[in-house]
This record gives C-alpha cells, structure tokens and sequence, in this order.
C-alpha cells in the first residue's frame, strides 16, 4: 500500500534573533506598563532600556539579518498593500504565500517599532516634575521645552502604542480562528506547516547567523548600559 502523499511541508520561517526579539519586547513592553503603574519607577526605567536595545537590535537586523527579517524584503510599495488590503473584505487574503511578512504586516511591523522606539527616546528626557519624580538620563542635556516636548510624547503616544498592539494581535488572532493560519506558533518555534507546492519559496529564504544575532544583540545591550552610566556620570 502506497503512504500517503502529505499535501503540506513543515518550512523554517523565522531565525531565532527575531523570536528573541519579539518575545524579549513582549516582556519588556509589559514590565514597563506594570512597573508604571505600580509607581516601580527604577523597573520602569530599565525596562524602557531594554526596549531601546531590542529597538537598535532590530534596526541593525534590518539590514545585516536574515534576508526575510531585512526592511527591504518587507517594506513594500503602496500598490501592493493596497491590494493585499483589498483583499480583506471578501477573506481571500492569506498569509501563506508569503515567506516573511505580507504586505500589509510589513508595514504594521515598522510602525510598531518606530513607536516603542519614539516611546524608550522619549522617556530618556523625562523630568522630574511632571513624571513620578524621575530624571530621565538625558534630561539635563535639552533645554526645558525640549523636555516637556519628549514628556509630552512620551505620555501620548503610549495611546498610539496600545492601539497598534491592539490591532498586531487582533490580526494574530483572526489569522488564527478566522483563516485557521497559525502566525504565533511560528513566530514561537520559528516553523510553520504550508502547501507542499508553496514549500519552494521558504527554501530561499537565506538565514543569518544566528550567533551573529546574539553578538549584534549583546552590543547594542551594553551601548545602551554604557550610554546610560555615561549620561547619569
Ligand atoms: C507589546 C506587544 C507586542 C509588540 C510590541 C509586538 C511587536 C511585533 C513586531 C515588531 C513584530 C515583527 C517581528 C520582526 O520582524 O522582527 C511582530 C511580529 C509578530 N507578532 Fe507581535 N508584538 C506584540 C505582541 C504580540 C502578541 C501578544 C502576539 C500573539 C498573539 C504577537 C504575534 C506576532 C506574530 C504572529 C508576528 C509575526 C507576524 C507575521 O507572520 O508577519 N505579537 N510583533
């Protein structure tokens, strides 16, 4: 008897930097919020360091990674978001296809990152009197309208940073239950299952090192550490 042909190959999506990073601002996203609003204004500092390291991590990754976790593999022009996005109303839209982010993620992805980095530069100028008591590190280095301007941002565009995540993980979601096409489970383990006849595509994608990654990531670690210590003197 013959066995029977698998319709779907299980395919390395994402390396493991990128995971680390997500999961890693994940964390740290949700300690800052914690730590705030628990007035645990030192976690929340550091916290917010760890969100500028992933941040710069991820801006280098963005360039020397893995050719799927490069900006431009995945920052596509108006014309293909448009219609990856007309899709949506009539469901025909799928992830699939795509070995890295589709069209429209792509772009969700770079938003989320320009604001929790706009959030962790901006919280380095928060002053004492306006935000529990609490010197940024860089504070004394902007005159007083520049402070109260990264303030002003800093307790804005948290607003703007719930509502994208809100949105991020209400599409995870619906990928999931809706389009039974499992996002998470991928950026987990790194693998996700496709139509063997889409297999081709994932075996181009060209990984980094991952040890690379690591080292990329230590040093923008200790750039941040050694900035901040500099900048307190
Ligand atoms: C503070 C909350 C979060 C932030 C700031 C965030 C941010 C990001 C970023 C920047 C990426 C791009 C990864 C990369 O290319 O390096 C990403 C991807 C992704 N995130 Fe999140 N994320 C958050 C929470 C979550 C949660 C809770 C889930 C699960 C429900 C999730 C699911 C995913 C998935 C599935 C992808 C890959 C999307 C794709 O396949 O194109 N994220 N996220």
């Amino acid at each position: 008897m013959n066995a029977p042909i698998s319709t779907e190959k299980k395919v390395k999506l994402w390396d493991f930097p990128v995971r680390l990073f997500h999961w890693a601002l994940v964390i740290a996203i949700v300690t800052a919020w914690w730590s705030n609003r628990e007035v645990m204004i030192d976690t929340h500092a550091i916290a917010g360091y760890c969100v500028l390291a992933l941040v710069l991590f991820r801006i280098v990754w963005g360039f020397v990674g893995s050719s799927n976790a490069r900006f431009a593999s995945f920052l596509t022009g108006p014309r293909r978001v448009l219609a990856y996005l007309f899709k949506i109303p009539n469901g025909s839209m799928s992830d699939l296809t795509y070995a890295g982010h589709n069209p429209a993620g792509g772009w969700m992805v770079a938003v989320l990152i320009f604001l929790v980095g706009l959030q962790a530069v901006s919280g380095l100028f928060a002053s004492e009197d306006t935000f529990l008591f609490f010197d940024g590190p860089l504070v004394g280095y902007v005159s007083s309208d520049v402070a109260r301007t990264m303030n002003w941002i800093h307790h804005t565009n948290i607003n703007l940073i719930y509502a994208a995540v809100g949105l991020h993980v209400f599409a995870a979601v619906f990928y999931l239950v809706v389009k039974r096409e499992n996002l998470i489970r991928a950026m987990v383990i790194g693998t996700r299952q496709v139509p063997a006849d889409l297999a081709a595509r994932f075996a181009q994608i060209r990984f980094a090192s991952p040890i690379l990654g690591i080292a990329i990531l230590i040093g923008c670690g200790l750039l941040v550490w050694v900035g901040v210590t500099l900048a307190r003197g």
